[in-house]
Formats: structure tokens, sequence, C-alpha cells
């Protein structure tokens, strides 16, 4: 079987060595398609694989018609937006995704932009501690989760909320169990995303809610661009002069939030999952993933059921 391996943006070459062993052991033959900066290359390189492993590489309609032998696509990440499900059901073909395997990575990352965002981006002037602060994380999944061990060791006062985890689970976190969404964001000094791109949370993130958060409030996006609702959080900028929006995603607007100098920062690309340990952990739980689906017929991770 011919495992490809698709990623404009690549993983660290270790991952890629433990992705090839893991691969090559279970009698397979890996093909490496890196840095693609056209479309045209990842549907000529689809068309020989049978299995293929992604990150946030977007898997079209087309990229499916083209992957004639295509049995299965793992993303090697959490969010699996970027795939077209329907019609990978449509080709039979079995999504999964590898849960976990990134989020202290991302994690992490949440914290080295607010402290980058509480002492104004370095720029010389005093800033403020996050000792004390009380963060709001919006979605209690495994970066939620991890967000919320590294707040606490910071000394912050945590709440959370999840439409689909019960308060009860939160608390036995230690953490505060907020009502509901608003109330997460009238009562925290920053909150931090965590949910997925789905139709329900699509610009949920809106002039309304960001607008309820007391002076000084700071958005910190590493999920997706797509929940935000740009032109609302930019409207609620420019009249409050006082809310920060720090974000891992680069939004559509991102020359308009650029002008609210000092209160808006984007990496110029995303950042959260792209550490050696996460690529390795992803990787090769990806390309696992696909031995077991071909060896035993495991679709244990599938997300297209
Ligand atoms: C995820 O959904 O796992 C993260 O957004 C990571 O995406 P990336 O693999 O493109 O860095």
């Amino acid at each position: 079987m011919k495992v490809l391996v698709a990623t404009e943006k690549p993983f660290a070459a270790v991952a890629v060595e433990g992705i090839r062993k893991e691969t090559e052991a279970a009698g397979n033959e890996l093909v490496l398609l890196e840095k693609y900066t056209e479309k045209s290359q990842l549907l000529a390189a689809v068309a020989e694989a049978d299995a293929l492993i992604i990150r946030s590489d977007k898997v079209d309609a087309e990229v499916l018609e083209a992957g004639k032998n295509l049995k299965i696509v793992v993303r090697a990440g959490a969010g699996f937006d970027n795939v077209d499900l329907a019609a990978a059901t449509a080709h039979g073909v079995v999504v999964e995704n590898t849960p976990g395997q990134n989020s202290n990575a991302v994690a992490e990352l949440v914290f080295g932009m607010l402290v980058f965002g509480v002492r104004n981006f370095f720029n010389g002037k005093a800033g403020t501690e996050l000792m004390g602060k009380r963060l709001g994380i919006l979605a209690f999944g495994n970066v939620g989760r991890n967000v919320a061990r590294i707040a606490k060791g910071f000394g912050m006062e945590v709440s959370a909320y999840d439409a689909f985890c019960p308060a009860d689970v939160i608390e036995a976190a230690g953490v505060k169990a907020a009502k509901n969404q608003d109330e997460l964001f009238e009562t925290c000094d920053i909150v931090s995303l965590h949910i997925p791109a789905t139709p329900e949370t699509k610009k949920s993130i809106n002039y309304a809610l960001v607008g309820k958060m007391k002076k000084g409030g700071i958005v910190v996006n590493t999920a997706r661009k797509e929940v935000i609702d740009e032109e609302g959080l930019l409207k609620l900028m420019q009249e409050r002069e006082d809310i920060k929006y720090l974000t891992d995603i680069m939004p559509d607007a991102h020359a308009e939030f650029a002008k609210l100098e000092g209160r808006y920062f984007s990496t110029p690309k995303k950042m959260g999952a792209q550490t050696q340990e996460a690529n390795i952990n992803a990787g090769i739980a990806a390309a696992r993933q696909i031995t077991a689906f071909f060896k035993e017929g495991c679709t244990k991770f599938q997300v297209n059921k």
C-alpha cells in the first residue's frame, strides 16, 4: 500500500522519520509531498495513494475524486474541518483524526501569546501579570484541559464552559463551571477559545459576546479563524480601546486588525501544533492508525461514521 504524507506545512524531520519507520515496518511504502504550493501537485500525488496523512491541508471532493485508490485519510491533529466528510463518505473513504496528540503544544502556545500580550508585546512599557487573573476556557476538550492545568501553575483563577461537557466534569477538574458562554465572557479577564469550527460555532465570537468582557478583556484564539465574526470584533475593538485580540490563525481582515496597534497580534502561520513533540505524537499516531486500518480493519478514530 502507498501511504502519502501531504503537508503544505511539513512535520519536523524527526517526525517524518518516525512515520516512515512505522509505515515501512508494516510493509507499506511512504511517499512524501511537502511544502506544495499548487493543488495540482496534491491531485497528482494522491492519484497513486491508498492512504493519506494530512495536517490542515484541504481534502475536498476534487482531491477525493483524484484519489482513485484512496481508502483512508488521517488528519494528524484534532480539527477535521479541512476535510469534506460527505464527499469522503460518498467515495467510501474513511476519515480519522488523532485527538489529543498535539493538545499540549497548543495549550503551551496560549500562554506564550498571553505573556507576550499582557507585557505589551515586549515594548518596554509596564504590563500586567497573569497571576490572580481569571481565565475563561471556551470548550473543555483536550486542549482546554491542558490550558486549565498550565493556568493553575501561573496562579490564575480558571473557569470553563463547554456545551457538550457537564458542569460536574469541569468542576471535578478543579475548574469553575460557567453557566453559559455569556457568563464566561462577563466574568473572565481573558477568554481562550477551544471550540471547533462547526455550523453552530462559526462567527459565534461576535460583537455582543466579546462586548460583555470587563475593561481590559483579552481574547486568545488558537482554534479556528472561522469562529470569529471578524466584522463584529473589529467594530468592538474600534469602539473599545481596552480590548485585545491575540490569534494563532491570521484573520481574513488582518490588515484592518493590524491598525489596532498594541492590541492585536497574529502569528504569521499557525504555530499551535508546530513542535517536534506534537509532530511526532500526531504523525506517528496517524501512521499507526493506518497500519491498524489495513491490518485489522480498525476504524476507532473514524469521524465520518
Ligand atoms: C489541529 O486541529 O490539530 C490544529 O489546528 C493543528 O493544525 P496543524 O496540523 O495545521 O498545525
